[in-house]
Formats: C-alpha cells, sequence, structure tokens
C-alpha cells in the first residue's frame, strides 16, 4: 500500500464530522456521498447527490424588477445510505469509541473502522469498504463487516437507505445554501416536484437479527442504484467493479499525478486535490462542476466560471476528454445563453453567473449577471482546449459558443474616442461592481472577438461580421495610470479611498458578513485576483507585474477561495519565491486544514485547480504560445524536485524541474 495516496484522519485538521464528511466524501462524476458515520450523531449531515439534479422555487424579492433571476435551482440532497440501525440483545444506543478512515486516492475506494461501546461496555466493531463507481456511475458500492469484540450475542441491523427530509433554515451567509426538497418517492423512482425531474433508483436494503459468537461476524454487500435513465437489470458484481475501479484509477493517476519532493503534507495535498477534481467532474455533456463538487451542498450545486478558468486547465492538460464533456455542457445551454441576451436586449449569447439548467438563478444581479466576464473565461476554455488537444472536430461542432458570445461583446460595448468600451460590468473582484472598462473583462473580451474572428476565417463563415468582430477586438479600451505605472482594475478604481485595514479586525473577515456593498464598493478593497489573474494569462513583462503585484495585493483580502493560488502563480512568474511558495502552500491544504473554516459546506473545488495551477503554470512557468508549450523552472528552494506529465496533441509529455537543472531559459515542448 503505497502511503503517499492514503489519506487519513491523521492528515486532517479539523476533526468535526461535517468536515470529515466532505474530505472523505466519494463521488464519481455523476453521484456524490458524503462520508457521515455509520451511526448518526448530533451535528453530522450525512446525504447524497446527484449532479444537476436539482428542485426550482421561485425567487421572492422584496423589489423585483425587469430581468431578474426568476427561479432558484438547488441540487437536492437525496439519500443517506450510511446509516445503520444497530441493536446488541435490546440495546440500541451506543457511544463511539474509535474510528479509524482511511481514503485510499490510489485505488478511489475508502476503508473505515469504527468500535461502538453499549452502556454494558459491550464493544462492536464496524468495518465498511465503499466506492463510488467509475465504471459504472450510477453504482455506490459498501460492504460492511460487523463483530462483537468483547461478548457474544444477538446483533440486529437494519440497513436502508434513508431520505433526509428538508429542514428549513434560515440562512444568512450566500455560501450556504439548504439543499434538501420535498420528494415524490415511490418504489422505483424519485420525482420533484417543480423542475419534474426522475431520478430511478434500485437499494440492496439489509435486515437481519442474529446470535453472534466472539470471533464471528456479520457481513453483507449492498449496492445503491441511481440513475436518470430506467436502470437495467443487470447484476452488480461488487468485486468485479471494485477491480475496474482500481484500473480506473491508475490510469488516471498515470497521467495526471504530480511528484512534489521536499514536503511530505503537501505532496498529500496535492494527492487530494487531484483525487477530489477527478471525482466530481459530470462526464456526460449535460452535467458541469459545482463549485463544491459532489460533497456538499454550498452555492447549492452551482457551476460557476469556476470550472472554465480554474478546472479546465487540469482537465484538458491531463483528462482532455472530461475537459471536452465540461465544454460539451457549454454548447447544449447555448440556446439559454442566447434567450438570456435577448431578454437583456443584446444580441447573441450571454452565459449566465450561477446555474444548473443553464438559466440565470443568481439573485444578486451586480455580482451575479453583470459578471460578463463568464462569456469570454467559457470562450478562453474552448481555445485552450484546441490548442492543447489539437480536437478540431469537437470544436467546429461547438463554434457558434465563439461566435454568440463575440456577438454579445459587439452589441454590449460602444465606440468611444478611446476605444471600444465595455461600461457596467463587474470583474471578477466581487468587492468591486458595475464599473466601466474592468480590465480583466475587457482583455478576455478581446480575445474572446480575435477567437472568434480566426474561427469564421477557418470555416469561411460569418466573415462580413467577423470584420466587426476584429476592429472591435483591435480598439478594445485597456485602462492604464501613465503616471503611477499601474494597469487600471476599471476606470475609477485607483480613484477610490483605500479600504481601511489597520481598523478591521480579523473576526470581521470576510468582509462580505460583516459589511454592506455600499461600505465595501466605495473602497479600493478586493475579495480576489483580478488584473493579476489577466497577467497571469496574458503577460505584461515582469516589471509591469511587479509593480501590479504589489499594489493590488496588499489591497486583496483573499476572502474568496479563488485568490491566493493565482497570486501564487504570477508571484512564481516573476521571482517573489517567498509568496510563491506561501500562497501554493495555502492552495495545497486549503481543505484538509480547513483555512477558510467552511470545509463543511464542500470543497473548494476551484482552488483545488488553483493548486494544479501554482504548480504547472506557476512553479514550472508552462504557457502555451503557438503551437508550443513553453516552461520556466521556479521550483522554490524548498522542493528539490517536481514531476508531472501532461498530453498535448495526444502525446504524453513529461516535465521533471529540479534545483540543479534551475536555469533562466525557457524549455518547451511542440
Ligand atoms: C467568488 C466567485 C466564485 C464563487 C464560487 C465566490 O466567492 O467570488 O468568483 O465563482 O465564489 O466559487
Amino acid at each position: 500500500m503505497n502511503k503517499e495516496f492514503q489519506l487519513t484522519l491523521d492528515d486532517v485538521g479539523s476533526n468535526g464530522n461535517q468536515n470529515i464528511e466532505t474530505l472523505f466524501a466519494l463521488a464519481n462524476g455523476f453521484l456524490g456521498v458524503r462520508a457521515s458515520l455509520p451511526i448518526a450523531e448530533e451535528g453530522c449531515n450525512a446525504g447524497s447527490f446527484v449532479n444537476g439534479f436539482y428542485e426550482t422555487s421561485d425567487i421572492t424579492y422584496g423589489e423585483n424588477a425587469y430581468g431578474y433571476a426568476k427561479q432558484h435551482q438547488t441540487m437536492v440532497k437525496l439519500f443517506d445510505f450510511r446509516t445503520i440501525e444497530l441493536k446488541i440483545n435490546d440495546c440500541d444506543k451506543f457511544t463511539l469509541s474509535s474510528r479509524q478512515m482511511n481514503l485510499d486516492m490510489g485505488k478511489g475506494v475508502l476503508q473505515e473502522k469504527y468500535v461502538y461501546t453499549t452502556s454494558l461496555n459491550q464493544e462492536v466493531q464496524i468495518e465498511i469498504e465503499s466506492f463510488a463507481s467509475h465504471k459504472n456511475r450510477s453504482v455506490y458500492a459498501q460492504k460492511w463487516r460487523i463483530m462483537p469484540l468483547n461478548f457474544s450475542g444477538t446483533i440486529g441491523v437494519n440497513k436502508q437507505a434513508v431520505h433526509i427530509q428538508p429542514n428549513k433554515v434560515r440562512e444568512d451567509d450566500p455560501r450556504k445554501k439548504e439543499s434538501s426538497a420535498a420528494l415524490q418517492i415511490d418504489e422505483e423512482k424519485v420525482q420533484t416536484k417543480n423542475s419534474g425531474q426522475i431520478l430511478y433508483y434500485r437499494f440492496d436494503d439489509y435486515q437481519s437479527e442474529k446470535l453472534v459468537e466472539i470471533g464471528e461476524e456479520i457481513s453483507f454487500v449492498q449496492c445503491y442504484e441511481m440513475s436518470k435513465t430506467p436502470l437495467s437489470s443487470i447484476k452488480i458484481d461488487y468485486e468485479v467493479m471494485k477491480e475496474a475501479q482500481q484500473t480506473i484509477f491508475q490510469d488516471f493517476w498515470s497521467i495526471s499525478d504530480i511528484e512534489l519532493e521536499g514536503n511530505v503534507q503537501l505532496q498529500k495535498g496535492i494527492r487530494f486535490n487531484l483525487f477530489h477534481l477527478f471525482s466530481s467532474a459530470g462526464r456526460d455533456g449535460k452535467t458541469n462542476f459545482s463549485a463544491k463538487g459532489l460533497t456538499g451542498e454550498g452555492y447549492e450545486g452551482h457551476y460557476f466560471w469556476d470550472t472554465e478558468m480554474y478546472l479546465l486547465p487540469f482537465f484538458i492538460f491531463t483528462q482532455p476528454e472530461i475537459a471536452k464533456s465540461l465544454l460539451q455542457y457549454r454548447r447544449n445551454i447555448l440556446p439559454k445563453a442566447k434567450e438570456r441576451a435577448s431578454e437583456l436586449g443584446y444580441k447573441g449569447a450571454l452565459f449566465t453567473w450561477r446555474t444548473i439548467n443553464g438559466e440565470e438563478t443568481s439573485a444578486y444581479y451586480p455580482a451575479g449577471t453583470a459578471q460578463l466576464h463568464i462569456n469570454a473565461d467559457i470562450a478562453y476554455a474552448f481555445e485552450l482546449y484546441e490548442k492543447v488537444t489539437g480536437d478540431t472536430k469537437f470544436l467546429s461542432s461547438a463554434k457558434d459558443v465563439l461566435y454568440e458570445t463575440a456577438r454579445f461583446w459587439l452589441d454590449y460595448g460602444f465606440y468611444s474616442k478611446r476605444g471600444f468600451e465595455l461600461h457596467e460590468v463587474t470583474g471578477p473582484d466581487e468587492y468591486t461592481a458595475l464599473v466601466n472598462n474592468n480590465y480583466y473583462t475587457n482583455q478576455m473580451a478581446k480575445n474572446n472577438l480575435y477567437y472568434a474572428v480566426k474561427l469564421a476565417n477557418q470555416y469561411q463563415e460569418y466573415v462580413e461580421e467577423a470584420v466587426d468582430w476584429k476592429k472591435a477586438a483591435d480598439a478594445m479600451f485597456v485602462g492604464y495610470d501613465e503616471e503611477k505605472k499601474l494597469t487600471k482594475q476599471d476606470d475609477s478604481f485607483l480613484e477610490k479611498e483605500k479600504w481601511h485595514f489597520e481598523q478591521t479586525p480579523k473576526e470581521k473577515y470576510p468582509l462580505l458578513l460583516h459589511y454592506h456593498p455600499m461600505k465595501i464598493y466605495k473602497y479600493q478593497v478586493l475579495k480576489q485576483a483580478d488584473v493579476l489573474l489577466a497577467h497571469m494569462l496574458f503577460p505584461r513583462g515582469v516589471e509591469q507585474e511587479k509593480r501590479d503585484f504589489d499594489y493590488y495585493e496588499p489591497l486583496t483580502t483573499h476572502d474568496s477561495s479563488l485568490s491566493k493560488a493565482i497570486y501564487g502563480v504570477v508571484a512564481s512568474r516573476i521571482g517573489y519565491e517567498k509568496k510563491a511558495y506561501d500562497f501554493f502552500k495555502e492552495s495545497a491544504i486549503m481543505d484538509l486544514e480547513d483555512t477558510h473554516e467552511n470545509a463543511n459546506h464542500g470543497i473548494h473545488a476551484a482552488n483545488m485547480g488553483g493548486c494544479w495551477l501554482g504548480l504547472i503554470y506557476g512553479f514550472a512557468g508552462l504557457r502555451v504560445e503557438g503551437e508550443e508549450i513553453v516552461f520556466h523552472n521556479h521550483l522554490p528552494k524548498e522542493f528539490t524536485s517536481l514531476k508531472f506529465r501532461y498530453l498535448h496533441k495526444g502525446n504524453v509529455q513529461e516535465v521533471v524541474l529540479t534545483q540543479d537543472e534551475k536555469t533562466n531559459g525557457d524549455f518547451g515542448s511542440s
């Protein structure tokens, strides 16, 4: 057993039950199951989810306005597959005496061992082995062994899937949300009331009552099946499926593993992050990757730009088939994006900020719909996919996404004497809203327009329109303060008063939970990387990037988990090695150590992708230049070596960085 691929409770910072449920959760892109205790305790939050299985309800506004999002979309919390009802002689009350968990990330299997004690000091051991099958994604399988440790007696077992009843609590934290919904459940399917979704299921319930001697055990296997289409009657063989699981995980790691020598904890953090990325990504072209994966109900299971800008680089470079299905999802919701643009009075398509079914579900438009950059983020990801994989076939089937987003920009922006401008937008930094010419948005929109022009010329379609797209891209205004020699985050940012950090006690962070937007928006204060994210994608030279880093980083609260990883990448590239190391470290252990104190809501998926960016775009300095993938060794002195693989146009490439080979030059593969 390779220790480096094993996650145990010793590796985890907080042993709170809800944290453990998230960190040890199992998922396969279709379903996810939180690793809750077999015997429920106060404060547990057991449950399972199916990607894209959601319920809708009307959003009630105190003051409504035209075009506001109309409906909540909420990933439904489904069954608790983990709770067991146990009886020893007449006793059904137990105290948990010991707990061991071992997530074998190398094989995609979770092993657990518990000892429970009755008031008469009878000890019973429970062992569970489980996995969310990647061979047959409708299956979550468990194998149980129950044995008396110091008594002989009658052991009664009742193990059934339990539906978790909705529990309405008012939440003031916008990052959490109630995910349970009243379901109509019959013998073979569950149905949501409003969204009309159907999920077929088949569960192996288990019941027994036996006299068991010390040394004997009760053992049984359970397969829980859920599917959006009627289930086939093929019998599942647990052992065969487990074998397949191991092969699939071996294949995954053979390409996607990263070996970082010099710090065992960070190495574990990296593998943990990659494990969850592989586990929660939708695979069917109709679902995506929710901000918390399939591990928790935070952000209601919504898909954001997180996928395109934080997760897709990892998938594009190491698991292109998954990347393709995540992009296919965007292609599939293009009609909704066209409807949304039209509803807002614009041509083309506008992808929604938060969504499951393609419709906008963000009720707060200044930090939601106004983040128009999502259009360009999606375009950027399609382009990166094409460049790295060479899969022009897929692009030719999805190029409408690029044309329609380009049409939107052309209609949304306008010409002034300064160039082509984009007003009233919100960039990635959600502590600054509804501004003119957000630098990131304008750079990304420009890139979006150019890529649409390239495709139009290549496929000889819409060539006349493409002339206008190119004109707008050429004229795109980007703000720069000549006096301060700084990139302007937007037209007004540098004119604002700076946030009074010295008067802000620690407990007032994250600011969004303690200050009204009218306070936050008025100041120079960032929630997350904005200009620097643009620099990561469109480098502006070390001197400029340093100046911008020195200016914007101290104004950044990093209240968003999407922030540090990006600052880390840029820090690597501009030679701020210590900062690069520190930021990377935090992104590697964010969930393991629960540094944002909300891992109980689910993993921070974007940060997990950010961890990959920190290593590959940061330490290894990866850049895509034309047809070439170029690297630069920025390995911090804390590490002796970094080794990873990636796929370029179908060919596996391996990169090894060491301290000895640290040179100033670029190297690459084409
Ligand atoms: C960030 C967004 C992100 C969302 C979901 C927010 O805190 O500001 O950029 O998309 O979380 O992860």
